[in-house]
């Protein structure tokens, strides 16, 4: 806990032995991610120096961008432990994907089923820019297809920073909430860690994830913790256990 702390902890003391991360780029050449198979496996090595006990994959599925397919996701998860076996298994490595919630995403729930980070729990993201116009039917659809909705880096859209009661109402239409990790040093600039602040004041905060993508966000980690209530922080890094593989 904080108060073991004499001075305040960095990101990295903070994270515990059995950390179980949902969200991260580390699968090679498929996303803005890692690029190179050595890169994956650093990645990995440096997940576990920092006590990631387990972590899942979240290729995004970003049309037009990140075009991936649940079939190309899914066999270069295939590919990479039939390569890297010691490596997959030191982080038992699952994989997912980090869905974009765009106007092609009704048509897509509606032809497939989804990749989901573990059970009926499926990871989804907002554009930078705004929301998704159908935002609300999305949310709706996902529901009603027996998805849990858990919406990414929420503290990360700029849109909602002076609109704050959106928070609330995703909240309403179903969404949890998985803040980044890195969002509360300051890593993503002060409206990032204002925002980080105010969701975990309110207790909105029910999961986080890595979201690492390279090497800077390894180094990331090293950086002081700035948010004021730690301990809902921590609540819900410790809440991430119940995606732990028990396999
Ligand atoms: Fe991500």
């Amino acid at each position: 806990m904080f108060s073991i702390f004499k001075s305040t902890p960095t990101l990295r003391q903070l994270i515990p032995d059995n950390y179980i991360d949902i969200h991260s780029h580390l699968l090679y050449g498929i996303d803005d991610g890692a690029k190179t198979l050595e890169d994956t496996k650093g990645i990995i090595n440096s997940m576990k120096e920092l006590g990631f006990k387990q972590a899942i994959a979240t290729p995004h599925t970003t049309p037009l961008v990140w075009d991936n397919t649940k079939e190309g996701i899914i066999s270069k998860h295939n590919e990479f432990w039939g390569i890297a076996k010691e490596h997959a298994e030191l982080v038992s490595l699952r994989t997912a994907s980090e869905y974009l919630m765009d106007e092609s995403f009704l048509n897509r729930m509606e032809q497939e089923k989804l990749l989901c980070i573990d059970k009926n729990y499926v990871l989804v993201e907002m554009s930078y820019m705004n929301p998704p116009i159908q935002l609300l039917d999305i949310l709706y659809e996902l529901r009603k297809q027996g998805y849990q909705i858990v919406l990414a880096h929420p503290e990360r859209y700029n849109f909602y920073h002076n609109n704050t009661d959106m928070y609330q109402k995703l909240k309403k239409a179903g969404c949890l909430f998985q803040m980044n990790l890195l969002s509360v040093t300051g890593y993503y600039g002060a409206h990032v860690l204002q925002a980080a602040n105010f969701l975990l004041k309110e207790n909105l905060i029910d999961f986080t994830g890595s979201d690492i993508h390279h090497n800077r966000h390894i180094a990331g980690f090293d950086a002081k913790v700035k948010v004021r209530d730690v301990k809902n922080f921590e609540k819900a890094i410790a809440n991430n256990i119940i995606f732990e593989n028990k396999l």
